[in-house]
């Protein structure tokens, strides 16, 4: 018996029923679940479950930049590391990050800086930590999803999100948010993200073979499959600032008195020409 995983790609991704594998309709998004302020620790986080993806952003920052070379004094800067781990795809990852996420994680910084005010922080920089837990086809857009949902939970002013997604061609028929199996196996992908604050592309990228026509749709579809997907991350962040209403309401500060106060300020008095005495 083998002990290899085989890479298998099916032979067919559409079925006699017109569906995908996994039973989508052709222009079905995979379910989709974020989540903000996940990690304590960031000054701003995020989660995203996209189908088979699963991913985590952390931002931290504005800080200071190191090496200070780096640092700009007209406006901050922005680094983004999109990062997977070891056993997020079927075959071991190498954990160095290798070319494909020093690629990626370049287009997702620019995806990102021109939406964000960072000319309000000279000198500092933002960074935008990415971890692929599980992936399975179109990482590059959850991070975009998760990584603006970040760095607005971090108070990162910005002009407006970020949304992407991937259409592709599997079987001669258009789809939109391929699966692992659909980019691997399909004849054309196309993730493309849009800023909403002026409705402009903010990365399109492309693989494979489609014509002007098939290529227009897509890109008719990729724009009703993102408004979609904004809602949901508009609806993850409403609901980070609900959790923190709640919670500050149940938030009691202590009462200091006066009296407490003036006692605390005799007691450090004291306490000081104590200490005064031993050192003379
Ligand atoms: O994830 P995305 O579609 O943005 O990027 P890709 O380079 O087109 O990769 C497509 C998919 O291939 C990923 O989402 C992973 O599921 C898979 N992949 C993998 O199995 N092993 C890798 N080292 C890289 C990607």
């Amino acid at each position: 018996m083998s002990l290899l995983i085989k890479d298998e790609s099916p032979e067919k991704l559409i079925g006699e029923d017109g569906k995908r594998l996994d039973g989508r309709d052709l222009n079905e998004l995979r379910p989709i679940m974020m989540e903000v302020g996940v990690i304590p620790n960031a000054d701003g986080s995020a989660y995203i479950e996209w189908g088979g993806n699963k991913v985590y952003a952390a931002v931290y920052g504005p800080r200071e930049v190191h090496p200070r070379h780096d640092a700009r004094p007209d406006r901050g800067i922005l680094r983004t590391f999109y990062r997977m781990t070891t056993f997020s795809v079927s075959e071991r990852k190498r954990p160095a990050p290798g070319r494909r996420e020093k690629e990626i994680s370049m287009i997702i910084k620019m995806a990102i800086e021109p939406v964000l005010f960072l000319e309000l922080y000279p000198d500092s920089v933002v960074e935008v930590f990415i971890e692929i837990i599980s992936a399975d086809g179109g990482t590059r857009c959850a991070c975009i999803a998760v990584a603006i949902l970040a760095l607005a939970d971090a108070g990162i002013p910005m002009k407006g999100l970020i949304t992407a997604v991937a259409a592709g061609k599997v079987d001669g028929k258009l789809i939109i948010d391929c699966s692992g199996d659909e980019d691997k196996s399909g004849e054309a992908d196309l993730p493309c993200a849009i800023s909403w604050y002026n409705n402009q592309i903010a990365l399109l990228q492309f693989d494979g073979i489609m014509n002007l026509e098939e290529f227009d749709k897509s890109i008719d579809q990729i724009i009703e499959a993102l408004e979609k997907i904004r809602k949901l991350q508009e609806e993850a962040l409403k609901k980070r600032y609900i959790d923190v209403r709640d919670h500050l309401k149940n938030y009691k500060p202590k009462v200091v008195t006066t009296n407490n106060i003036e006692e605390k300020i005799d007691s450090n008095n004291q306490k000081n020409q104590n200490g005064g005495d031993q050192t003379e």
